[in-house]
């Protein structure tokens, strides 16, 4: 029987964005090794049915339960919106999403109790951040925009150039952009401030790769809020709790993996990390589909028959 403690985590995200989580993991967890992985030739995932979602969810966790992990994240918005409840049923492990942490850290933050969200519309759309804040406070009051394209950028921006993304927003991004981040930025945000918010979720885990430009659009008297500190906060006390932390002197391995183009991703995955991933492992997207066993099936089939007696 291996020590559980000696397992990683695993992680995943529909590509790059959830790298910001697993920024903050090291940060936190200097000792726990992480397995992750980026499902770049699906992404994005937030203009899909939830259904879909659910299912690569499913596929995704089975993927990584072949790896033998202690927990898992979904360190995904659109996919913790979809799938966390049914993850967590249908998984051994814990399974943590990024949306309960995020909600967290902005009850604790704001002062006036007006909120803003933004994220992809498969979460804009499922209203798990309002349902996530009013369980902590009822009185909040939580004002949401889908800001869809903020992630189209983050992911061509990584692309157009060799600096960070905030340098290439700063430098040339909306030149070459139509319409600009600027404007973009207008469409989406003016609202929100409209609603006299003073604290703003960064609802997608490619929107922290942006925060510079979105601070700029919303002005210095709104705090930014990403969930990916708190979700590492949570993560670290559940391990501690389970008497799961990695013990002291483990040298952890950090492992990486892409539905998509490995070379790619090993770059652009090195930049938004800000150090190398190392060489990355392909995982074929039918490699992933054939790891629906029966059990995970039949999970899928009763939430799905459940959420719709509920509709
Ligand atoms: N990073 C994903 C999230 O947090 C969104 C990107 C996508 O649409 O796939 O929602």
């Amino acid at each position: 029987m291996p020590d559980t403690r000696d397992l990683p985590i695993g992680v995943f995200d529909s590509g790059l964005g959830g790298l910001t989580v697993v920024r903050e993991l090291c940060r936190a967890l200097p000792r726990e090794s992480i397995i992750y992985l980026g499902d770049t030739a699906r992404c994005p995932y937030g203009p899909r049915d939830p259904r879909e979602v659910r299912r690569f969810v499913l596929e995704i966790g089975a993927w990584l339960r072949s790896r033998c992990i202690k927990l898992m994240v979904i360190a995904c918005n659109t996919a913790t919106a979809a799938g966390l409840t049914l993850a967590q049923r249908a998984f051994e492990v814990p399974v943590i999403g990024v949306i309960e942490p995020g909600a967290r850290a902005a009850v604790m933050a704001t002062q006036n109790r007006r909120v803003g969200v933004i994220g992809t519309t498969g979460t804009v759309q499922s209203g798990a951040y309002s349902r996530a804040v009013h369980a902590l406070d009822a009185g909040v009051a939580v004002f949401s925009a889908a800001a869809p394209k903020f992630v189209d950028i983050v992911e061509a921006g990584l692309r157009m150039d060799d600096s960070s993304v905030e340098d290439w927003m700063s430098k040339s991004g909306d030149a070459l952009m139509q319409p600009s981040l600027f404007e973009l930025g207008q469409d989406y945000l003016d609202p929100l401030k409209g609603s006299g918010i003073d604290t703003l979720v960064l609802g997608c885990t490619h929107f922290p790769l942006l925060s510079a430009a979105i601070q700029r659009s919303v002005g210095p008297d709104v705090r930014l809020i990403s969930s990916a500190e708190e979700t590492a906060r949570e993560v670290a006390e559940i391990l501690e709790v389970r008497g799961q932390l990695a013990p002291v002197g483990t040298l952890p391995r950090h492992t990486f993996a892409t539905t998509g183009d490995p070379r790619e991703f090993e770059v652009l995955g090195s930049r938004v990390l800000g150090w190398s991933t190392g060489d990355v492992e392909s995982a074929p997207i039918t490699e992933l589909e054939s790891l629906l066993d029966a059990g995970l099936l039949d999970a899928l089939a009763r939430y799905e028959a459940g959420e719709m007696a509920c509709d």
